[in-house]
């Protein structure tokens, strides 16, 4: 669609473009801190790339034809893991959903999806609403004009959806805060090591901290402890109230379609947990970070959100119900996930020859696609890098699904797709309405990239009270 030309629309911050693409050793370290800046003008309007770095060939993938190719139409002959990713993977997650291709992958996919189903969401919006609410009230315990690290207070916000999503809301307060120290301690070491593997670059991981690694080996051992209990004290007979994640994996006849179901074992089960936590913490915690960035940043979006924010709930808390009466404030988290994606690159291995826009893919090329550059795309966008939730709205044209892709596309999108989409929705409805956030002066946001983007140094705001 059409920005219009005569409003100044808000251009948030962007990563840096040099003169001319290039990814060699001499880069490498440049790379390793911020891997959207080696990527020149040229990556923001070509189709394909290719490149080679140490005897490793790369396709980038960067238009809808591309991205259906591999993700879709031939997903059967690319891997989303390479040998080696899956071996390093394994201690940690055991064989499950994120680390396993092939028919293993099929049979976890349908074991975890019936959790996912639309019939148990507005469940789950609940505890979505209700741990915002105590943010709310906790942030109303603070002097008004204080200044609070967003991104950490989504994390804490995100972490603690996620955590009474998996687990249910009975589960001891410090064995939750187990979990959740033990999995940042976890990710930091998987971020390293899925960093060097996406580039199938394994060298890489050599770089990383060795004593990092023990530390996660600890924090991994804690976080297995905790939920082999949760799962023991489960299967003594002490259930939730309602239905967890977890419950759902271990009785495995949830699925109201009839289609999902065999129960899992422990050890699946709790792998599948963890995944669960690892795949739908940081990534909505990120992008709620970044929306209230974007909101700053834009007077006219921000009036217009809080606007409908106020005109449909009237100050009661936001239910699954009121999601479809928001379309503006789902907009803006749409367009947040257009110019922030909180997974920026997306990697697959060709296990066998292929051909793509008439070139020869050899076997065991890596194909990328980044959504940072398809969603900034400037071919496929109009004014691609300015703020403009109206985009995303009803009556406008949807913009192609493999154009947008912050939740991937295809056999492998993500599980958590509508559950995430309704979180973010739902937070920002219940935070806005009783706050604004603003940054104060002097503050610079710069873009942080590893394996999800995320404001460089956290996200000072102050809080202002709105009502
Ligand atoms: C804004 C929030 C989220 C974003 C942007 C996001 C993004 C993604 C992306 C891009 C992938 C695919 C990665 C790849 O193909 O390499 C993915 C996979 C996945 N996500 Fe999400 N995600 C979000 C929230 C969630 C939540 C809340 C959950 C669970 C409660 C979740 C569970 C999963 C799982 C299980 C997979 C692996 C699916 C498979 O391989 O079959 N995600 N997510």
């Amino acid at each position: 669609m059409n920005t219009p030309e005569n409003q100044a629309l808000f251009v948030p911050v962007m990563a840096p473009r040099p003169n001319s693409f290039s990814l060699s050793l001499w880069n490498l370290p440049a790379f390793r801190r911020n891997m959207l800046s080696i990527w020149s003008d040229k990556a923001y309007q070509a189709r394909k790339m290719s490149f080679r770095l140490l005897n490793q060939d790369y396709i980038l993938c960067n238009s809808p034809d591309t991205v259906r190719r591999v993700f879709l139409d031939r997903h059967d002959i690319y891997d989303k893991k390479s040998p080696q990713m899956r071996h390093a993977l394994e201690p940690l997650l055991g064989d499950g959903l994120f680390v396993s291709d092939g028919a293993l992958w099929q049979e976890r996919r349908k074991a975890c999806s019936p959790p996912f189903e639309s019939v148990y969401l507005p469940g789950f919006a609940k505890i979505m609403s209700g741990s915002a609410v105590e943010m709310a009230d906790r942030w109303a315990a603070l002097p008004d004009g204080s200044t609070v690290d967003v991104l950490n207070e989504m994390a804490r916000l995100t972490a603690q959806i996620i955590g009474r999503t998996v687990f249910g809301d009975d589960v001891p307060d410090q064995d939750a805060a187990k979990v959740v120290s033990g999995f940042t301690e976890y990710q930091q070491t998987i971020n390293q090591i899925d960093y060097a593997d996406t580039f199938g670059l394994p060298f890489l991981r050599r770089l990383g901290n060795p004593l990092r690694r023990k530390k996660a080996a600890r924090a991994t051992a804690e976080v297995h402890q905790v939920i082999d209990q949760i799962i023991d004290r489960f299967k003594r007979g002490r259930k939730p109230e309602r239905l967890t994640l977890l419950s759902a994996l271990l009785e495995g006849d949830t699925a109201s379609s009839g289609q999902g179901g065999c129960p899992m074992s422990a050890e699946a089960a709790r792998n599948e947990a963890i995944v669960m936590f690892m795949a739908g913490h940081e990534t909505t915690a990120n992008a709620l970070a970044w929306t209230w960035y974007l909101l700053d940043g834009c007077e006219r979006s921000r009036s217009k959100m809080y606007a409908e924010i106020d005109q449909v709930l009237q100050g009661r808390t936001p239910t699954f119900e009121d999601v479809a009466n928001l379309p503006f404030t789902r907009a803006v988290f749409e367009e947040s996930l257009r110019l922030y994606p909180p997974v920026p690159l997306l990697s697959r291995q060709a296990r066998s020859e292929d051909e793509i826009r008439g070139s020869k893919v050899k076997a065991g090329t890596i194909m990328l696609a980044l959504p940072w550059l398809l969603h900034r795309h400037e071919k496929e966008w109009d004014n691609p890098n300015a703020f403009y939730p109206e985009r995303f709205m009803p009556g406008n044209p949807k913009p192609d699904k493999f154009t947008y892709i912050p939740f991937s596309v295809g056999h492998r999108v993500c599980l958590g797709l509508r559950f995430g989409l309704t979180e973010g929705i739902l937070c920002l409805a219940t935070l806005a309405q009783r706050y604004r956030l603003s940054l104060p002066d002097k503050h610079k946001v710069d873009i942080e990239c590893r394996l999800t983007l995320r404001p460089k140094g956290g996200l000072p705001m102050i809080l202002s009270k709105r009502r």
